[in-house]
């Protein structure tokens, strides 16, 4: 049995979040410089993608490029900006005969115009597609994100809007860049790193956290089973008792 077959279907979580990690150490490990992990990034981007679509994974988060790594060398990020760029032009055509939407997430204005002008492009040409939804955390921080809904908040409190007493989880939920989708139910992190990292820190309260030593060049199909595999052998009890989630589960 593949470990696909081995996968409940009726028991998918319906958003994975990915923290794609190891490039730079991919490349060293062949000799090579960082951006060449980047560029080889990109098939396991499409694997993981094809592989969620085909399963029937509704939503897929992957965090491509962080407020933080504005910080990397200048010719690093030169290069990562040109493979987003070249990559969602390249992927417009795949995204949509998989029927799968382009989505993003962070300070989108902060990236250089001609990036924007394309992610735009695409967003809009694979917006009626529904099998699921990709999202790219670009520019993205999850406090940077918090202090934007934080502003917003104040605005409507200031504008009579919403009362303080008022304001409440869906308050802030509805100012988060993830207001359209669920909370990721898993986290993937790749390179064996055990961080978060500024990533979703609201939105993954109760996800189930997977950390693999595999660096995400060589992330491939059966890791994302793996991951799922392993998800669905938690108990999620969100603050429960184990003995209240058998029962329920009896009752069902
Ligand atoms: C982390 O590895 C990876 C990134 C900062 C960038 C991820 C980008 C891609 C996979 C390519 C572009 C993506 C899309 C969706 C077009 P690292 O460089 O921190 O690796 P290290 O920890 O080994 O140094």
């Amino acid at each position: 049995m593949s470990l696909k077959e081995k996968i409940d279907l009726n028991r998918l979580p319906s958003h994975i979040a990915i923290i794609m990690d190891g490039n730079g150490r991919w490349a060293k490990q062949h000799g090579q410089l960082r951006v060449f992990g980047h560029r080889n990034g990109i098939t396991a981007v499409r694997e993981a993608a094809e592989a969620a679509a085909e399963l029937g994974v509704k939503y897929l988060t992957l965090y491509a490029f962080s407020t933080e790594n504005w910080n990397r060398p200048r010719v690093e990020v030169n290069a990562l900006m040109q493979l987003l760029l070249q990559t969602i032009n390249q992927e417009v055509t795949t995204l949509n005969k998989n029927n799968i939407r382009l989505h993003a997430i962070g300070d989108l204005d902060s990236l250089p115009p001609r990036n924007r002008k394309h992610l735009h492009k695409v967003m809009e040409e694979t917006a009626n597609n529904s099998r699921m939804t990709l999202t790219l955390a670009l520019s993205y921080s999850s406090r940077w994100e918090i202090v934007e809904a934080a502003r917003k908040l104040a605005d409507q409190i200031q504008s009579g809007q919403c009362k303080p007493e008022e304001v409440n989880q869906q308050c802030i939920e509805k100012l988060l860049s993830t207001h359209d989708m669920p909370d990721p139910e898993l986290l993937i992190r790749t390179s064996g790193e055990m961080r978060i990292s500024n990533f979703m820190l609201w939105q993954i309260a109760y996800a189930e956290l997977y950390f693999t030593p595999t660096l995400w060049p060589d992330f491939r199909r059966d890791d994302l089973y793996k991951a799922i595999l392993d998800f669905q052998c938690r108990e999620r009890r969100f603050g429960k008792t184990s003995e209240q989630i058998q029962n329920v589960k009896k009752q069902e």
